[in-house]
């Protein structure tokens, strides 16, 4: 007997209007293998971009047939064809390049992490607060073929109660090409498993408690953590681990999800991370009682996290320009994925679990109030 089709809705749903003119801030190399691809194959309209370094720009306007390239970060704010500005820079220079497009009066997609740190995002969020503008944030690992697909999944009640969610990988990771990090005081945390703490929270919620453990490679030359253990304790009992390893020099590399609930199993691969950034397709499996006890569904899955995934985040928050509700990764969600990576480095380095609510100050933020919430807990 053939086994049942399981349909799967995990492809991005692209708004009505997609031509928003975009001015890409950033020309290096996740814009060129990550933003510009994805935005071409759906033909959206970057109209223009700027780089401190003039030769990127231009190189990036020719690959990627970008009519302007701009002087200055000024001349780009001053277009009026550009609605949306689409930055990548380094984190530590994201903050006043978001104030000074929000005071241009741009809608914005900002890179992850949002910023270096919890101050620098929450002095974000209140601009983009007082601005009444559009800010979403680069997480684009929700559009993943992996993760979107579980997310349909477990929102359609396919594994029941979720009880345990695991994301490892054990990598060997092409840190070359991204020479920036190797003086960064954090990195795996920050600007590698915020996607997969972002993934959890995105199909789970918030975790109540926060414990994690860093280690380096002996051989390593960067002078933050590379290997992580992260384990999130839920309010309702479900227990999830992010365990990541970015120097596995075996040969035998593995990057796995593994979604267990009451009713049922979603597992699979993370292609991008078998042969970053060249990748493979993701896989998924998935087994439920509630649908076809006797059945194993073996989902086939197209597009890659990078670059395909980049589609999501910047037609979500075009959808929010035009609805006027809220993208995906909307900068207020993502204050919350800051606030877990925060946590995550206070318990690695207090040796000790965090409590989400620690950071009180930004749920008094959220709630529109007036705290001085740039104090972030010791
Ligand atoms: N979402 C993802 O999956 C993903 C993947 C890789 C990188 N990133 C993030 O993207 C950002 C950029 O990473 P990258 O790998 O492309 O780095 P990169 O060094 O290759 O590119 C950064 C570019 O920004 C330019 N730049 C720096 N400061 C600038 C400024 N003030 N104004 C204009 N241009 C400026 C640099 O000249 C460079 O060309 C980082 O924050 C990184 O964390 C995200």
């Amino acid at each position: 007997m053939d086994s049942p089709i399981l349909r799967v809705n995990y492809k991005p749903q692209l708004p009505s209007k997609i031509d928003y003119g975009i001015g890409i801030i950033g020309c290096g190399g996740i814009v060129n293998y990550g933003h510009l691809p994805a935005y071409r194959k759906h033909g959206l309209n970057v109209v223009g971009c700027f780089d401190i370094n003039r030769e990127s720009a231009e190189k990036t306007a020719r690959q990627h047939d970008i009519p302007k390239v701009y002087e200055s970060l000024d001349d780009l704010l001053s277009d009026h064809e550009i609605e949306i500005v689409d930055i990548a820079v380094q984190p530590w220079h994201q903050r006043r390049i978001a104030e000074q497009a929000l005071a241009a009066g741009k809608h914005l997609l900002c890179q992850k992490p949002l910023a270096d740190g919890i101050v620098d995002a929450i002095a974000i969020l209140r601009a983009a607060q007082q601005s009444g503008l559009k800010v979403a944030v680069n997480q684009q690992m929700r559009w993943s073929a992996g993760i979107a697909a579980a997310k349909d999944l477990i929102d359609r009640g396919f594994i029941g109660q979720p009880t345990d969610a695991q994301i490892q990988v054990s990598a060997s990771t092409p840190w070359h090409m991204w020479p920036w990090l190797a003086e960064s005081p954090r990195l795996e945390v920050q600007y590698h498993s915020i996607h997969y703490l972002d993934a959890m929270r995105y199909l789970f919620g918030d975790p109540e408690w926060i414990t994690s453990r860093f280690a380096k490679y002996p051989l390593q030359k960067a002078r933050a953590e590379t290997k992580t253990i992260t384990v999130l304790d839920y309010a309702w009992g479900m227990q999830a681990l992010v365990a990541v390893n970015h120097y596995d020099e075996s040969g035998d590399n593995y990057a796995t999800f593994r979604f267990l609930g009451t009713e049922g199993l979603i597992k699979g691969t993370i292609g991008l991370m078998y042969n970053y950034p060249t990748g493979r397709p993701d896989t998924l499996e998935a087994h439920s009682n509630n649908f076809a006890p006797d059945v194993w569904f073996d989902v086939r899955l197209e597009g890659l996290w990078i670059p395909d995934a980049f589609i999501g985040p910047m037609t979500s928050l075009m959808a929010a320009i035009q609805s006027g509700g809220k993208a995906v990764t909307d900068i207020t969600d993502n204050i919350n994925t800051m606030r877990l990576v925060d946590a995550c480095y206070i318990s690695a380095t207090k040796h000790r679990t965090v409590h989400f609510g620690e950071f009180e100050e930004i749920d008094t933020l959220l709630a529109g109030g007036t705290d001085d919430a740039s104090r972030a807990p010791a």
